[in-house]
């Protein structure tokens, strides 16, 4: 398969890539800086240029996106607006944009995450964020046509961030890399559709 990865420089997208690098699979990185293909996911003509670049894919999967953290009483629509503007709309726009270069059977993965449903504490913005995601891919899924389907992964925090976020998750238990990756591959090579991957420990 031909599959485009966005973010697949990341924490989680560089073990995504390199799993189905190993399966065999042609994968397209792309990223804000790294990758071989640029792309700014705030942006609906930068995914359109990246899409007409890459062309038609069998699948796309998104690894890209945040949200703002920080305490509630300090949490206003502009600290919010680059999260909604990024790691939501992006990953609506990759959906929307990306249809027309999505090949019958093929697939999008998006990833939301554990605060959808179990948020920290200052993540009430995330929390917003991921189960937005959620929800969008639960109606898309419906509306896919020609055989192409549509998952979300949603990840706890995942081994390999345990030092970067560790302290922001008090409790957390963390999401082993293989069982993450699994499921983007679930998503990806499987036939399941309009999911919520969760993969919290
Ligand atoms: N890490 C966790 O424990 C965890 C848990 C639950 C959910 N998640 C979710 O999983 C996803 C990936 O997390 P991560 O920890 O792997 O993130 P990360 O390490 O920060 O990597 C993010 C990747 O996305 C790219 N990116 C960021 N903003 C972009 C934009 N506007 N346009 C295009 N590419 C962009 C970055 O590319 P450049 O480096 O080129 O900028 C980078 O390769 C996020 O949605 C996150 O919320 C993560």
């Amino acid at each position: 398969m031909k599959i485009l990865l966005i973010g697949g420089h990341g924490t989680i997208g560089k073990r995504v890539a390199k799993a189905f690098a190993e399966r065999g699979h042609d994968v397209v990185i792309a990223g804000r800086k790294s990758g071989a293909v640029q792309v700014d996911i705030t942006s609906k003509v930068s995914i359109e240029a990246m899409y007409q670049s890459v062309g038609a894919v069998d699948a796309c999967i998104c690894t890209a996106g945040t949200g703002f953290y920080g305490p509630f009483d300090d949490m206003t629509a502009e600290l919010m607006m680059p999260g909604i503007l990024g790691k939501l709309l992006g990953q609506v726009n990759l959906v929307l944009e990306g249809q027309r270069y999505l090949n019958p059977g093929g697939s999008f993965t998006l990833t939301s995450g554990i605060a959808a449903e179990h948020p920290a504490r200052n993540g009430t913005c995330v929390a917003m964020i991921n189960g937005a995601v959620n929800s969008f891919v639960l109606g898309a899924a419906q509306e896919m046509t020609r055989e192409r389907r549509i998952n979300a992964v949603s990840p706890g925090l995942v081994e390999d961030s345990k030092e970067r976020y560790g302290a922001f998750f008090p409790g957390y238990n963390l999401a082993p890399m293989e069982k993450v990756v699994n499921a983007y591959i679930l998503s990806t090579e499987g036939a399941v559709n309009g999911k919520i991957l969760k993969v919290y420990s």
